[in-house]
């Protein structure tokens, strides 16, 4: 058992009226963790998401999030310590400026002016928003209004990030700048569970994935060796492991850097030249 778990689900099923979705779904996140929720459409990636930000709840089971069981708590009584992206961020944007959308949650949360200021002004540095402090939202770019939407998850400073497709619809400028943030975040101790069909990102930035399929955690473990040993699910894989394999290179860890250094011993062992 992890010291201090930020999520804890234990035995969960749920379904929908008319579609099981988890089926009997344990696992455990520890601090300062990233874990990439990875699957095909469909399999209840968002559902598990929601779950832990007690949207929904189990029809069994228990689910802890930040130490708190869900049970009868609101996604309000997680707000101070869990952020929240949405798969669609245009669902959670609600204020007519970037600057009084990104505050929403401290307002709500009741801090200090003070505090709200400087932490909203803070976390639009963090995400290059700062000139787009007075514009509406729907005024900016698409990709930009996602980085708003990361904004507002990251502004309470959260123990517990849960990214919904971050990178989904991102040109190239913002996917690094979420790529960066998820660095810097994990590196100062919080927790990120990331759903993502963007296996690139996934193992560039997070260490280990969870893979959901048929209602069930079918893999569990670090990133690079969960997708060597998923192939067969269909999984994309990522685009170093397709060059490794291109080449071919025995790299086994499919992550870039590593890929690199295994074709630059290549050449500097003199081996046939790449084509
Ligand atoms: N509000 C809802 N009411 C009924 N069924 C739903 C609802 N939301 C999702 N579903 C169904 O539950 C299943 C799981 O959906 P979910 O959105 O959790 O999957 P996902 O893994 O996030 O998919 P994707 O990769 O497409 O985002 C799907 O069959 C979906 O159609
Ligand atoms: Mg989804």
């Amino acid at each position: 058992m992890a010291l201090n778990p930020v999520l804890c689900l234990s035995a969960v099923d749920f379904a929908y009226p008319a579609t099981p979705v988890l089926q009997d779904v344990s696992l455990e996140i520890a601090a300062s963790e990233g874990v990439a929720l990875l699957g095909p459409n469909g399999a209840g990636k968002t559902t598990l998401t929601r779950l832990a930000m007690a949207m929904l709840q189990p029809l069994r089971g228990t689910v802890e999030t930040v130490g708190r069981p869900t049970a009868e708590r609101a996604p309000e009584d997680l707000a101070d310590r869990v952020g929240y992206l949405f798969q669609n961020p245009e669902a959670q944007l609600v204020e007519r400026t970037v600057q009084a959308e990104v505050s929403f949650g401290p307002r709500h949360l009741g801090w200090p002016a003070a505090r709200i200021d400087s932490a909203t002004r803070e976390v639009l540095a963090e995400l290059d928003l700062t000139s787009a402090a007075s514009t509406h939202p729907y005024d900016l770019p698409a990709a930009r209004r996602r980085l708003v939407a990361l904004a507002s998850a990251l502004v309470v400073d959260p123990a517990f990030l849960i990214l919904d497709e971050p990178t989904a619809g991102l040109d190239r400028v913002a996917r690094q700048t979420v790529c960066r943030v998820v660095r810097e975040r994990l590196a100062r101790g919080c927790a990120v569970l990331a759903v993502s069909h963007d296996v690139d990102f996934a193992i560039e930035v997070l260490d280990r994935a969870l893979i959901l399929q048929d209602r069930r955690i079918v893999r569990d473990g670090e990133i690079a060796q969960v997708l060597v040993d998923s192939v067969e699910l269909g999984l994309p894989l990522p685009a170093p492991a397709l060059l490794a394999q291109r080449i071919p290179l025995a790299s086994v860890s499919w992550r870039a850097e590593d890929v690199a250094r295994a074709l630059a011993e290549r050449c500097r062992s003199s081996g046939p030249p790449v084509s």
